[in-house]
């Protein structure tokens, strides 16, 4: 069952009904100020950091689920609605959402009146834009008033939620040509503000929220758009919101047009008061002053539709897969943005408050990101180095406002340092830019603690095989990918962290993914020594990846598949011998991913026991058989009821790297199946099982033991998102850029037939062409020329390159 369509055309998922299984959300915003929006209006907006600079308010658990937002009010003649139909749920003769690029356009049409409201953060603007288009479809003249709406939030969203006793008397605004003026904190510690503002006379406003909805009442019950007349409030404490109302005449068939804008402004703190008590507003009315006419908010929209054409630029692939073309060519890669911005703080299932940016998750983040913009993911680069510590580890997370490491989760969790050599190798693949790695970088942001890049990576390097337990397997300290390992931690009371808690020392407990990261991520680190000069530090680096391999034969290898860790006591996790949890995914994936059984056939069979024992029509899941009780020596991941997260669900990241496992043992049927089965375009026929957004990945789809097996959580901000592009792009289609050259190396279902990518890099442009067969082995014509193996050389900036591969 589907609950709307893809326009492909116009890069957008058309929603056609209020009444989708669950809030089906888009982002705004690409690089400081960004919004989240559901399709029935609700969410919320912030600049640069979720926690410490929310601009709206958001309740999350909420009843009903997803009310509150930006609301657009229409009372005609008594009928009050909205076009987003939330929150009064009066129906719609029409309703659609059409999710884009950077906007959502929400439309709803009720008695004569169709309205439809754009919402967008134009580019470079630190300012959210709602352009609202009021249309008579009736054939008789129509006056009516519109109502705008949306709360503001205290600044930090924690404190917003927690310090009642204080936040409830400091709330300030201003009022000015009816603009709104949001200032509470301002008269002391802060030099921001925000405004909402519209391009027209205004009839009245609110900015108390009790006189706006009437004291205890809902959204659906607001007061003030009930009465058709706003009551001209001026908050003071209690809780500040910002309404307009505008009073509209339409003739038969006539359209206008109102820009309302909500912005962020800073002013100097020696300087911030146009005179006492005043906010010095000169920002707010050069802004608003921008959006003073729609034609500029046109040319600002097309501004938006500009950016993401050249961004999508850079890959493309035209196939006969339309499912194929639309998450490659645009919703992938526009979920890898994302992604990208928010890491893991801010969707419907993050609150934005708890996580700040994570050290792996960023770093692998990069990998599908780092060909859209990659000198942002340079200074990303330089930001996630900058946190980590001399002896190679990292701080997990930092928050984006202060880029400081969050003291609170610290660091210990051992995969962090090699993810930094793998985001840092793309990004250098992609641009050749080598000379990042003689950039002087802090350790612990401590400029006087500053070495090269390339000397925090070698401690990344470094640090699994200074920290090797007694297999001469990497220790796995706190957790590794898997955040829900916690092999040292023995959580037992309720409400503790099970990653921070206890760290027991002592316990020789090691990962064998870790071992697999290091055989696969190491060669990069080899790589890019070696192209430095320095051959002698290459082939220790490669000596080391040798002797992990073999760590990995004589102690990960279980038989039939790896085996997954050794616990405290040093007992095998992931292996026969265990009753739950006998299979793991992520080592089989990462190992054959490490050159680890390539040759002695070890790889295949861990790929075959993959298909055996955790395939699932729906993904892969994560282990097999699932956890029924809580180990307290195995922490989170068995606190989880079977079927769900860590605990035997389908933990979409690691699907991709078995994917691209199997293409490294040229089985492109496998590939290709386990490709479809988790990207949701695919999926989209049983969104009624799915339930998420058909057009980005999900963190997890319910495992086969769950009773709601298929159904989908945590969507957008998963490394699903990155990975699955690297799968997709660099190994099925398989065009990926390498050091010296474009390596052209498909491996992909027959089913897919002749395709062509269009792969921008460095200034060049190579167009490939491809006839699928579901094998491996493509040899490769060069603008006519065949050539040896299946790196195409770069070309210079400005060449067109034709490639075609064949078998
Ligand atoms: C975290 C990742 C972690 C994954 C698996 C996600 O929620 O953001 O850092 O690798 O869970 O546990």
């Amino acid at each position: 069952m589907q609950f709307g369509h893809f326009d492909d055309e116009a890069r957008e998922y058309v929603i056609e009904t209020p009444h989708t299984p669950y809030p089906w959300i888009n982002y705004l915003g690409s690089q400081e100020f960004f919004g989240l929006v559901s399709h029935t209006g609700g969410g919320y907006c912030f600049y640069r950091d979720a926690k410490l600079r929310r601009l709206t308010r958001y309740r999350y658990n909420n009843i009903p689920v997803d009310d509150g937002g930006r609301y657009f009010s229409i009372n005609d003649g008594g009928d009050v609605w909205s076009p987003s139909y939330r929150p009064y749920k009066t129906e719609l003769d029409f309703f659609e959402t059409r999710h884009g690029m950077g906007y959502t356009r929400i439309t709803g049409e009720r008695g004569g009146v169709r309205a439809s409201v754009l919402l967008f953060v134009p580019v470079g603007i630190n300012a959210e834009v709602h352009q609202v288009t009021l249309t008579n479809t009736s054939d008789a003249a129509k006056q009516f008033s519109l109502f705008s709406f949306l709360e503001f939030n205290l600044w930090n969203a924690e404190d917003d939620q927690t310090n009642y006793q204080r936040n409830l008397s400091i709330g300030e605004v201003e009022v000015v040509d009816g603009a709104i003026y949001h200032k509470t904190e301002y008269r002391e510690r802060r030099n921001h503000y925000a405004v909402y503002g519209v391009n027209a006379p205004v009839a009245g406003f609110d900015t108390d929220r009790d006189t706006y909805l009437g004291f205890g009442n809902g959204f659906h019950e607001a007061a003030v758009p009930h009465a058709g007349k706003a009551g001209n409030s001026v908050a003071s404490g209690w809780y500040p919101i910002a309404s307009h109302q505008l009073d509209v005449a339409l003739e038969p068939g006539e359209s206008k047009q109102f820009t309302f804008v909500l912005g962020y402004l800073e002013n100097d703190a020696d300087d911030k008061w146009e005179s006492p008590g005043v906010i010095k507003k000169d920002g707010a009315r050069e802004l608003l002053a921008r959006f003073a006419d729609n034609a500029s908010t046109d040319a600002e929209f097309a501004k938006l539709n500009e950016y993401w054409d050249n961004l999508l630029g850079s890959y493309t692939v035209e196939s006969g897969d339309n499912e194929l073309n639309r998450m490659v060519n645009i919703w992938n890669q526009y979920q890898c943005m994302v992604t990208y911005n928010m890491s893991r703080s801010a969707s419907f299932f993050e609150t934005g408050m708890g996580r700040g940016m994570g050290f792996r998750d960023s770093s692998q983040d990069l990998l599908g990101f780092v060909h859209l913009v990659p000198e942002r993911a340079r200074e990303r680069i330089i930001d996630i180095a900058s946190t980590q510590f001399e002896d190679g580890s990292a701080y997990h997370q930092y928050q984006p406002l202060t880029k400081r490491g969050n003291h609170t989760l610290g660091s210990g969790f051992n995969d962090d340092p090699l993810w930094l050599i793998l985001g840092v190798a793309a990004y250098v693949k992609e641009t050749g830019d080598f000379a990042i790695l003689d950039e002087m970088v802090p350790f612990d942001n401590d400029e006087s603690k500053a070495a090269t890049l390339m000397e925090h990576l070698r401690r990344s390097f470094n640090h699994p095989l200074e920290k090797a337990g007694p297999h001469g397997l990497p220790l796995i300290g706190r957790a590794d990918w898997n955040d829900c390992l916690n092999l040292n931690c023995f959580s037992t009371e309720p409400g503790e962290s099970f990653q921070t808690t206890g760290n027991k020392t002592g316990g020789v407990a090691e990962s064998v993914l870790i071992a697999g990261m290091f055989c696969a991520i190491g060669p990069e680190y080899a790589a890019l020594a070696r192209r430095r000069g320095d051959e002698a530090e290459a082939q220790r680096a490669e000596k080391a990846i040798e002797d992990m391999r073999a760590a990995v034969a004589n102690h990960g290898w279980d038989g039939e598949w790896f085996r997954r860790a050794y616990d405290y006591y040093g007992n095998v996790v992931g292996g026969a011998e265990n009753e739950d949890g006998q299979i793991w995914i992520e080592p089989q994936g990462y190992c054959v991913m490490g050159g680890v059984g390539l040759e002695d056939g070890k790889a295949v069979k861990a790929l075959d026991s993959v298909r055996e024992r955790l395939n699932t029509p729906h993904g892969i899941v994560l282990l097999n058989p699932a956890y029924t009780e809580y180990h307290v020596e195995l922490g989170e991941v068995t606190s989880y009821p079977p079927g769900y997260k860590e605990n035997a669900g389908i933990f979409c990241h690691n699907n991709p790297w078995v994917i691209i496992a199997e293409t490294m043992v040229g089985r492109a049927e496998y590939a290709w199946e386990y490709y479809k089965q988790i990207t949701p375009a695919y999926r989209e026929e049983i969104s009624e099982v799915h339930r998420l957004e058909p057009y980005v990945y999900a963190q997890m789809i319910a495992g086969k033991d769950a009773s709601r097996h298929g159904e989908a959580k945590n969507s957008w901000l998963t490394g699903t998102a990155s990975w699955n592009f690297v799968a997709v792009s660099q190994y099925l289609l398989g065009v990926r850029p390498d050091y010296d050259g474009l390596i052209v190396d498909p491996c992909i279902g027959a089913e897919v037939g002749e395709y062509t990518v269009t792969r921008q890099v460095r200034g060049a442009t190579y167009k490939v062409t491809v006839t699928a067969t579901g094998t491996k082995g493509a040899r490769l014509t060069v603008d006519g020329k065949e050539i040896e193996g299946n790196t195409v050389p770069y070309a210079p900036a400005g060449s067109v390159v034709e490639v075609v591969a064949s078998v």
